[in-house]
């Protein structure tokens, strides 16, 4: 809790809005998408996506991935409470909308479905999208599959895989996407494991966002390398998210943007 304070801190004493921000690629992206005033139709529908999830009474049995959790003790989980603290929230679900409503990418990875709280906003963002969403736990897959018919999402397609296994597949097929949100294992290792991964599916206009950057010291070290890589030319902390550009034509820059 006292490193999410002092980097909190340190995030708004560093962060700006558009104002200083030299770039036109970001400015636009900032003043049209981030703070994009308007209360599209599509909020509502994750607002009830979400509602369906908090009020189901049921608990399932869930395989643990990852860095772990802070929330829970046992593997047996209400499916209400995995909602209400494993997902993304309706804030960030309107902002992830935004943005893909913005670049409308049309092929897209999730790493890390759960519920499918943040899929569905990428649904909604580019409906034409090819969305692929990866999941280990196949009981927690199989309530956001539900879910995706319940809410008639019909370009979301689920693997249940452990995603090391599913990078493996990757390897030599020369599949891109135009867009991935990295929401799965949050541990340093496995960031740069699934960076690396990743990267021999980008183009040139392929968007990245890595959530919970700050998330733990382990987290910001992840992030550190992330910028560096000669392959990113532009990045966009926003606290909770990293967003990541590899446009060729953009000079390297770091921003640190309150959205
Ligand atoms: C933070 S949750 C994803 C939240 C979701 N994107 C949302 O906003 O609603 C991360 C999910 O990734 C899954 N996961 C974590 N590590 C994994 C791994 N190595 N392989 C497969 N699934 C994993 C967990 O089971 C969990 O459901």
């Amino acid at each position: 809790m006292f490193h999410i304070i002092r980097t909190f801190l340190k995030f708004i004493y560093a962060s700006k809005n558009e104002h200083g921000v030299h770039s036109p690629f970001v400015y636009s992206l900032v003043t049209k998408c981030f703070y994009d005033p308007k209360n599209y139709p599509a909020y509502s529908i994750l607002k009830k996506y979400r509602t369906v999830l908090l009020q189901n009474k049921n608990a399932i049995e869930v395989t643990d991935f990852g860095a772990g959790s802070r929330v829970f003790k046992s593997n047996t989980r209400p499916i209400a409470k995995i909602a209400k603290t494993a997902g993304i929230t309706q804030k960030r679900a309107e902002l992830l909308f935004r943005i893909v409503q913005y670049f409308q990418p049309k092929s897209i990875l999730e790493i890390g479905t759960s519920l499918g709280l943040a899929t569905s906003a990428l649904a909604l963002g580019n409906p034409k999208a090819n969305i692929l969403t990866l999941e280990g736990c196949p009981n927690t897959a199989a309530i956001a599959q539900n879910q995706f018919e319940k809410f008639g999402f019909k370009n979301i397609a689920s693997i249940v895989t452990e995603f090391s296994t599913y990078f493996n597949t990757l390897k030599g097929n020369h599949l891109t996407f135009d867009f991935i949100y990295f929401d799965g294992n949050h541990s340093k290792k496995a960031t740069l494991d699934y960076f690396e991964a990743a990267l021999p599916t980008i183009t040139n206009d392929t968007v990245w966002i890595f959530d919970d950057i700050h998330w733990s010291t382990d987290m910001e070290e992840a992030w550190e390398v992330i910028k560096i890589h000669p392959k990113v030319s532009i990045t966009i902390d926003t606290f909770q998210w990293g967003l990541v550009f590899f446009r060729k034509e953009q000079p390297k820059e770091h921003f640190v943007i309150r959205a």
